[in-house]
């Protein structure tokens, strides 16, 4: 059946996917979004699909929101600030949009009164804080996130809480308590509550996805706080070596933006996956060092990443996702390798002017002293 669907945030990277694979299956697509002049410099980007019924505006204005609501059959609200450094200073900014801008979403909703049969809320893994651990002598433990003491120390590794001893890491699921360690985090933690809240009280189907690492084509680059991949992969086509914090070692889940949008389009679908939330990642650990070799390979650049032992504040070790949950509910499977979906961002960032701006990003952080 041909359903509109908004999605807050459409022009974005992974908006703009999801877009894309909603119009191919029919639907009507509505994409409310402000075109924010760190990613997008005011304009609707060139990828965004000339089908896609565009509104330039701000989810935080409540005129806006409710003529975007208007005949709407499902929501997806992924409009977000989603740099973590950057929450850090700019406090007010990230919980304005990100907390404020999806009360002003379901106030809207709401007052309108707006029948949909599906909300999906873009939540994060960063509201974990540190992933899951297991101990050999206490079992399974949750981490505290590293001191600044510990990170000037080039301490890298995390301790058991309870022995000090060392700890493995383990894929971490939707039960491990979140422990949010940025202002970003914080306000990720409240969009997905307050969904679940606002789902619950007025029985409307609810699903927060919590995704990983997500890299693929149309990643902005023009956002000096995008994901390392990005900048990893926009360094090597300037022929600079990729500049790897701490020891390289810590491990993440990089997803491609393809699986990110198959996810998606299940938890519309899905009635079992109402009212949950759901971990989307590879489901498979990666070391950044590795993320560095793959890239470099993938462009053909004999270049070796540079090994900084520098570190962010509030930066986690491990974290990498058990995605059982979404294998049960939605039937999600991951398609896309990390060989495979690194070599397609590659390739598609060698068709861009791959400004790199993320020293812009590390001196910002350093003026803070949040970096070091
Ligand atoms: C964070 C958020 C995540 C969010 C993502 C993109 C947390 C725990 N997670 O993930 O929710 O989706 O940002 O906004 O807050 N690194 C380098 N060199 C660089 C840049 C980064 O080595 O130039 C390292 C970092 O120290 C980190 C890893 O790469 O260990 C990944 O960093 P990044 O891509 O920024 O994402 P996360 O911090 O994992």
């Amino acid at each position: 059946m041909t359903e509109r669907i908004l999605i807050t945030g459409g022009a974005g990277f992974v908006g703009s996917h999801l877009a894309d694979a909603l119009l191919q299956r029919g639907h009507s697509v509505r994409c409310l979004d402000n075109l924010t002049e760190q990613v997008h410099g005011g304009m609707p980007p060139e990828y965004l699909s000339p089908d896609v019924e565009l509104i330039h505006g701000d989810v935080r204005d409540p005129e806006v929101v409710r003529s975007a609501l208007r005949g709407v059959d499902a929501i997806y609200h992924f409009a977000a600030a989603v740099g973590v450094g950057q929450s850090m200073y700019q406090i007010e900014r990230y919980m304005d949009i990100n907390t404020l801008g999806t009360a002003q979403l379901l106030q809207a909703l709401l007052d309108t009164k707006t029948p949909i049969k599906k909300l999906v809320v873009a939540s994060s893994m960063s509201i974990y804080g540190e992933g899951a651990y297991t101990c050999s002598h206490c079992g399974a433990v949750a981490p505290p996130v590293r001191t600044m003491a510990q990170l000037q120390a080039g301490q890298w590794d995390v301790f058991c809480p309870k022995c000090m001893g060392p700890l493995q890491p383990q894929s971490t699921p939707e039960t491990k308590p979140s422990e949010v360690t940025s202002v970003y985090a914080l306000s990720k933690r409240d969009q997905e509550e307050l969904c679940l809240i606002y789902g619950r009280t007025y029985d409307i189907p609810v699903v927060a996805l919590r995704f990983f690492n997500i890299y693929g084509p149309r990643q902005a680059l023009s956002n000096p706080y995008t994901g390392v991949a990005a900048i990893f992969a926009a360094r090597l086509l300037n022929n600079q070596a990729p500049l790897v914090f701490e020891d390289g070692q810590q491990q993440r889940d990089f997803v491609s933006v393809h699986d990110i949008v198959r996810a998606n389009l299940l938890a519309l679908e899905s009635d079992d996956a109402n009212n949950q939330v759901i971990n989307i990642g590879s489901g498979k650990p990666i070391t950044i060092r590795r993320v560095a070799a793959i890239l470099a390979q993938s462009l053909g650049k004999d270049i070796a990443p540079e090994i900084t032992g520098r570190f962010r504040a509030g930066d986690i070790r491990h974290c990498y996702a058990d995605i059982s949950k979404a294998r049960e509910l939605l039937g999600y499977e991951p398609q896309v390798s990390h060989e495979q979906g690194f070599a397609e961002l590659a390739e598609w960032l060698e068709s861009q002017s791959a400004e790199d701006r993320s020293e812009e990003a590390a001196r910002e952080l350093q003026a803070f002293g949040i970096s070091a």
